[in-house]
């Protein structure tokens, strides 16, 4: 018998690793996520519709997971750091203030021959990688996606979605500052949709037309952004590690002066090693005062800071940490697959699983599913529980293994005589008995542990 004090939780991320080991593929992950529920194309039964995706009952709980845990160490983990949720849909003159009309543009060339697009940034030789055709000319394309406002779709009513969260912070910059009584430096927090219109999208969900963002604007006096840059990026690793992501497989990448954004002045790259290479997670900028100053000079409303303690005015710098939802969860997942002999495991940080416990009475008879949904009822009010009584029991646990359930709990005979169940460890696959009245304590030290392993 085990208790909350003496229960040896597993962590596998201690494991030894070789990368030569990763059985991971796209293939493989595409696969697992339709078969469990994570993820399926969308407008699936018209033949689908390229680069959009759909979030099935699994994928929409890691999701909510994601969002959950870049909220709370972004603003109830900071003092300095308010959220914000503007609107997708901004006035026009945003985007012509903040450069995009003008600069956020991919050059694009077709193959004559196959007729194929390529991003001219992604190609090496000058003929169609494809086929070896002719390639036209570059030309510039816009990635805005762009709508009407109203009944008249003409150039007055032209609107865009907005293509990245960034710029409904900066236009709230006054309303916040004065109403939250801050002063610098301070951030504000936003997550939301986004939409690019790419030129090349692929590889699942890595890039898509319509992502998450989870963004983070931190407003300082000019001559400390780059110190704060170099804090944020380290804080953003992390917090990749606090969700359970090998460190080994991530790395920064400083942008060179050919990579800057249109607004950057230094920039920094998360990068992961996906199964398609090393490419990046999340964006780390210093912005410079470029947003604010373009919104002063385009709205007429000063966009400046009066520094009490130096007795300074000036247009505030930015320092920017850009995440994308759906990267992040593609991140989680691709870095979680595993395979064992006969199985196949998401070894998921339990923060991020959408299911923490299953619970599966060993037969259907005898009174244990009674006991079992009672071990679920006072389980539920705390975590994700999954309630499971088909089909033999190494079978149901190879379906929670596949879907990163982390801990299991069964109801056998044993439970009739002496009320302890087994507490199963995905990872290490081993079972201990626990008293029912203890199962949320050393479920709960279980995910502590985890999570404080990963740190
Ligand atoms: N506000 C700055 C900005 O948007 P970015 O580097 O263009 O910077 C930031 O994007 C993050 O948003 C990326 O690191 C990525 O995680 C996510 N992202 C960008 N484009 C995406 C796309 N087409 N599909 C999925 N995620 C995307």
């Amino acid at each position: 018998m085990i208790t909350v004090e003496d229960v040896a939780c597993h962590d596998t991320r201690d494991m030894e690793y070789t990368e030569m080991r990763r059985p991971v593929t796209m293939e493989k992950l595409v696969s697992l996520c339709k078969r469990r529920g994570y993820i399926f194309q969308s407008s699936e039964i018209y033949g689908g519709i390229n680069s959009c995706w759909d979030y099935g009952p699994l994928g929409v709980e890691l999701k909510r997971n994601v969002k959950e845990a870049w909220w709370k160490a972004m603003t109830r983990d900071h003092d300095d750091i308010d959220g914000l949720d503007a609107s997708i849909l901004m006035h026009p003159a945003v985007w012509r203030a903040s450069g995009h009309v003008d600069g956020f543009t991919d050059e694009m060339v077709d193959c004559k021959k196959c007729k194929e697009r390529f991003k001219l940034e992604d190609l090496d030789a000058t003929s169609c990688p494809k086929c070896g055709g002719e390639l036209t000319e570059p030309r510039n394309f816009n990635l805005m996606f762009k709508t009407h406002m109203g009944a008249v779709e003409d150039d007055a009513s032209l609107c865009y979605l907005r293509p990245e969260t960034a710029q409904g912070i900066y236009v709230n910059f006054l309303n916040v500052l004065m109403t939250s009584r801050r002063k610098l430096p301070f951030g504000i927090a936003q997550i939301g949709k986004a939409f690019r219109n790419e030129i090349t999208p692929g590889n699942f969900i890595f890039r898509t037309r319509e992502f998450e963002q989870m963004e983070m604007q931190y407003f300082v006096k000019p001559d400390s952004a780059d110190e704060h840059l170099e804090r944020w990026r380290e804080e953003r690793m992390q917090w990749y590690r606090t969700i359970g992501i090998h460190p080994e497989r991530m790395r920064f990448h400083e942008h060179g002066e050919d990579e800057l954004a249109h607004y950057a002045a230094r920039a920094y790259d998360i990068q992961y090693e996906f199964p398609f290479g090393w490419q990046e997670l999340e964006g780390i900028h210093n912005r410079t005062d470029f947003d604010l100053s373009h919104h002063t000079a385009s709205s007429g409303k000063s966009m400046t800071y009066f520094d009490d303690t130096s007795g300074e005015r000036y247009t505030p710098y930015i320092v920017e940490t850009s995440a994308g939802v759906d990267r992040t969860l593609l991140t989680a997942l691709v870095d979680a697959y595993d395979e064992e002999e006969d199985r196949v495991v998401l070894r998921l940080s339990p923060r991020l699983a959408p299911v923490t416990v299953g619970i599966f009475p060993l037969v259907k008879r005898d009174g244990m599913p009674e006991i079992a949904r009672r071990v679920r009822d006072g389980l539920r009010g705390r975590y994700k529980v999954f309630y499971d009584e088909g089909g033999s029991i190494g079978r149901r646990y190879r379906r929670q293994d596949e879907a990163g359930t982390p801990y299991g709990v069964t109801v056998d005979s044993q439970t009739l005589k002496d009320e302890t169940v087994t507490l199963r460890d995905r990872d290490s696959m081993k079972q201990e008995r626990v008293k029912i009245d203890e199962l949320e304590d050393v479920i709960e030290k279980c995910v502590r542990d985890w999570s404080a392993g990963g740190s």
